[in-house]
């Protein structure tokens, strides 16, 4: 048996009922933000992630897939999805439009990190990314996407942890501070976190080997090495949060994985019982040098990512219910051949009407496709008989209250509309009092009394 590559997953069933439900609340709230979803390759050149992620980050130097193509290039499949935004805005010369460009987007990235639970080789994430705007403003909206999105799930025990990096002069304050702190325990920390100590100290501090090393828990912190304009920055950018009102913790300790930010960086942890270490279920930041980085003009951005298995996987451990169709409308059997032609034009006619039809595909005896109706759920069912079917009759069972109601195939759509929309199935224990109501047959004489062939009055199926 051939098996799925370790560290990549098959999502189906009621699980991937879950993702398409997630996914189509982004696209629309999104909207509503007036983000534009945007597409970008799924292999880049791979210079683009060395030299926007950057060289000295766990992400390029030990998770890329990289590999050369047949014309000898060197590709890498994305390992996350702002290089490509920022690549693709330079290339396309977004700069040069009304900025900022506000877009997001929704697929898969690839990282070779050890599989766990929440941590895959191949997962999904969902990004905004905001180009051409220093304001503040812009770093409390990025946020509250994110907080709004879990919380339109019902997501509520989420903490988001906060931290400015500072702009250029701050972080090389920082750095230089970091640098001095470590040095003198330069063989306390692992083979790695030495040769980051001059390449780049930051990252000793999301160092997945020393993580619980004292020396890093009492590092120096980046808040006391901001300077003016970049402490009164990241005030305005809390007090923006706070007219959204949106709850946040100052975490000095958030420094994030990747290179290319500065000023806002910020985290969401799902606090929740027995998810695991891997809780972040989505983070991002400010990034103003990564365009010019990349070969464009100076450009300030902001953006965040989440990962939707993360997500799911929250959604899941939350035992969260969500407004997901779990069955089937309607459930079309039959015995014979023609039964069979007919069940195959009625299910076409009823899913063009809007409804969510299933029908007999594998030969299975009227019995089990009674129990076939019961497994998919289905709300009603029908047995189209042929004597039936001459009568212009259909014989409709509500699976719920097992009442039974024979009608003229002609209401059918009517019957299941009034039947479904009302929920406690206002007809369905009165299925004459149904057949009253919307008797729309005529014998030949127009109901609203014009007799010809044209009429136009809408109320009955004699024309
Ligand atoms: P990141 O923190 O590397 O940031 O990833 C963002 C989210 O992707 C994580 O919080 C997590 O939910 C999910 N994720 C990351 N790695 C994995 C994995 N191996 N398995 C499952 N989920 C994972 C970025 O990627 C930045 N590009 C975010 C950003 C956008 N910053 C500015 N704009």
């Amino acid at each position: 048996m051939i098996s799925k590559p370790k560290g990549t997953r098959d999502i189906y069933g009621r699980e991937a009922k879950i993702w398409k439900y997630v996914e189509e609340l982004i696209d629309a709230t999104m909207d509503k933000y007036n983000y534009t979803y945007m597409r970008t390759p799924v292999f880049e050149e791979s210079e683009l992630y060395h030299r926007g992620v950057g060289e000295s980050t766990d992400i390029v130097t030990k998770e890329t897939y990289d590999f050369m193509d047949r014309g000898e290039r060197h590709m890498t499949l994305r390992p996350e999805g702002t290089a490509g935004v920022v690549r693709s805005f330079i290339e396309n010369k977004m700069y040069g439009d009304n900025l900022p460009i506000k877009v997001y987007y929704n697929g898969p990235m690839y990282r070779y990190e050890r599989p766990q639970a929440g941590r895959y080789r191949e997962f999904t994430q969902f990004g905004v990314e905001v180009l051409g705007s220093n304001d503040p403003m812009v770093d409390a909206e990025v946020i509250s996407i994110a907080v709004n999105i879990y919380s339109m799930l019902g997501l509520e025990n989420i903490k988001v942890n906060i931290n400015s990096l500072g702009d250029t002069e701050s972080r090389d304050r920082y750095r230089e501070a970091l640098i001095n702190y470590f040095k003198p325990h330069i063989n306390e920390l692992c083979s790695d976190c030495q040769e980051r100590l001059l390449k780049n100290p930051l990252r000793i501090l999301d160092c997945k080997v020393d993580a619980d090393n004292e020396l890093l828990i009492n590092a120096p912190t980046t808040i006391d090495y901001l300077n003016e304009e970049s402490k009164k920055r990241f005030e305005d950018v809390c007090s923006y949060l706070d007219i959204l009102s949106i709850k946040y913790e100052v975490n000095p300790k958030i420094v994030r994985g990747l290179d290319y930010y500065n000023h806002t960086v910020f985290e969401v942890e799902a606090d929740i019982e027995g998810f695991g270490s891997q809780n972040v279920i989505g983070a991002g930041g400010r990034y103003n040098g990564l365009v010019n980085q990349i070969g464009g003009p100076e450009t300030a951005c902001m953006g965040f990512a989440t990962g939707l298995d993360r997500l799911v996987l929250a959604l899941e451990k939350e035992e969260i219910k969500l407004p997901i169709n779990e069955g089937t409308d309607l459930f079309l059997m039959y015995v014979n051949e023609d039964e069979k032609k007919y069940a195959l034009y009625l299910a076409q006619e009823l899913r063009m009407a809007g409804f969510i039809v299933d029908t007999e595909y594998t030969g299975r005896s009227l019995k089990a496709q009674f129990k076939q109706a019961d497994r998919l759920n289905s709300r009603f069912s029908a047995v189209l008989n042929s004597e039936d079917l001459d009568n212009n009759e259909i014989k409709i069972k509500n699976n719920k209250t097992k009442k039974e109601a024979v009608i003229s195939l002609d209401t059918l759509i009517y019957y299941l509309d009034e039947n479904l929309n009302a929920g406690e199935n206002e007809f369905g224990d009165d299925a004459d009092k149904f057949l009253r109501e919307h008797d729309k047959s005529c014998d030949g004489d127009c109901c609203c009394g014009d007799n010809d062939d044209d009429c136009s009055c809408g109320n009955c199926h004699c024309h």
